[in-house]
């Protein structure tokens, strides 16, 4: 059975309040449990976690080798700035799927560059919920795939 552990980075704890008309009314924990169900029909394991931290994220990163088979991860604004976990996605080697909720690209210019996204497979990015769910579909497609390369 494949794990793969979800990351979600800073103010993502906020959603349902936060900036509703970018980013949607649902919770946190509805994205969770649309995971969790999701995980429930592929018979794979899904473990979801948030921080406000950058250096916390990295520690997760790295702890994630061995682990798990694959990361799915929405940095938020640390897509935009950050370089530790770039480099600690690289370092763990995990396939990695990076999420966005909003089309990052239909927005600020400094939301149009993304450091984790030439570490990561791809990028779902504007499909709010719904993009967390394609993600996790593709992972595992990718991982039932190399498995049998
Ligand atoms: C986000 C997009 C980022 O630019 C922003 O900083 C976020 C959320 C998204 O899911 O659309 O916090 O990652």
């Amino acid at each position: 059975m494949f794990h793969i552990l979800v990351l979600h980075g800073p103010n993502l704890n906020l959603l349902g309040v936060r900036e509703p008309d970018v980013y949607g009314s649902c919770t946190l924990a509805s994205i969770n449990a649309a995971m969790e169900k999701l995980a429930q029909e592929l018979t794979v394991q899904v473990e979801s976690k948030q921080s406000n931290l950058e250096g916390e994220l990295v520690t997760w990163i790295q702890e994630a080798r061995g682990r798990f088979d694959g990361l799915v991860i929405n940095p938020a604004a640390y897509t935009h700035t950050s370089i530790a976990i770039r480099d600690a996605i690289s370092a763990v080697a995990l396939p990695t799927v990076e999420v966005h909720l909003s089309n990052v690209y239909g927005r600020e210019t400094f939301r149009q560059q993304s450091f984790i996204a030439g570490v990561a497979l791809g990028q779902i990015a504007g499909f709010g919920v719904n993009s967390y769910v394609l993600a996790i579909r593709a992972l595992i497609e990718h991982l039932q795939t190399s498995m049998h390369s």
